[in-house]
């Protein structure tokens, strides 16, 4: 058994076709046969139902490749590891979530150079999710992201918690009311904007950030609406179309048709977390975790000094 044979068999099953795979693997349809009828004397399973169209997997082929799948993407995450220790990047390349963007980061990337004018920054807008694939295809060195990721490869910081704040459109009634609680906001059609999946090889899904909120001070909202991104709920909030909680970092979007308010719970929070590799640890990193405590110190901001490993 070797990996030619491994990876023309994730082909098959992933495009669920010997012709689509040609296209992916870049090897002719003989040989992907060949490849795969050899895996399976070697294994002496059949691992894909070849009288269906679009080919299946037997049970037995399903379960090899759900195990061998994540197998490989690892090795892929070993070679690339294994590759940029031999040459570190010189740049320090950093994921966020478009949320950071809006809130201290431009003042942390200044901060950053001011301190250190040599440095080359280059910045990328990427999900929280994908910035674990990120991190680990060494796309990105460090990522700004609002989840946990429980994930063997990866390490985090807690850098913060921020306050969510009620974006209403401007006509609401509870729009120049000051203090509300979330009570006060069952009534109205919640736009959900969170990606909520986990990274791989994690399946789990986990529970939508602003409904987990409203659960634990046990309020269903009777309406809601799932979005793309925070962009898109913004609009909808501007275009009057209901009602969404967003990091009080925030409050300055669309602010001719969005009114923000207080909310009374304390609890009511997004967090931030840094995420890198445990590994590799680009040596610009620690500069960059004292730029932002420098801006939090600045700013009176509440936090918990830690490091990477
Ligand atoms: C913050 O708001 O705490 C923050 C934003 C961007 C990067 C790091 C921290």
């Amino acid at each position: 058994m070797d990996l030619k044979q491994l990876s023309a068999f994730v082909a098959i099953a992933e495009s669920k076709s010997f012709s689509a795979a040609v296209v992916t693997t870049g090897l002719s349809q003989p040989s992907l046969s060949r490849l795969l009828k050899q895996l399976e004397i070697d294994l002496g399973v059949e691992l894909i139902d070849r009288y269906h169209r679009p080919l299946q997997l037997t049970d037995a082929g399903q379960f090899f490749y759900d195990k061998i799948s994540s197998l490989l993407t690892e090795l892929d995450t070993v070679i690339s590891m294994t590759q940029r220790l031999s040459s570190p990047s010189m740049a320090l390349n950093i994921g966020f979530v478009p949320s950071v963007l809006y809130g201290l980061l431009p003042e942390i990337i200044a901060e950053l150079k001011r301190g250190r004018p040599d440095i080359e920054v280059n910045l990328k807008d990427i999900s929280s999710y994908q910035q674990i694939e990120a991190l680990k295809s060494g796309e990105i060195d460090i990522g700004f992201g609002r989840f946990a990721h429980l994930d063997p490869w990866i390490q985090q910081i807690l850098l913060r918690h921020e306050r969510y704040v009620v974006a209403l459109p401007k006509d609401h009634l509870l729009a120049h009311g000051g203090e509300l609680r979330l009570l006060d906001l069952a009534n109205n059609r919640l736009i959900l904007y969170h990606q909520t999946r986990l990274s791989l090889p994690s399946p789990a899904i986990t529970t939508e950030p602003l409904l987990h909120l409203f659960a634990q001070h046990g309020i269903s909202p009777v309406m809601t609406t799932t979005v793309s991104d925070l962009q898109v709920a913004l609009g909808l909030v501007a275009a009057g179309e209901g009602i969404t909680l967003v990091p009080a970092s925030l409050k300055t979007v669309r602010t001719e048709q969005i009114s923000y308010q207080r909310l009374v719970h304390e609890n009511a929070t997004s967090p931030i977390y840094l995420h890198t590799l445990k590994d590799i640890v680009h040596p610009k990193i620690a500069d960059l975790l004292q730029a932002t405590y420098a801006v939090y110190e600045r700013r009176g901001i509440t936090y918990r000094r830690q490091s990477f490993l």
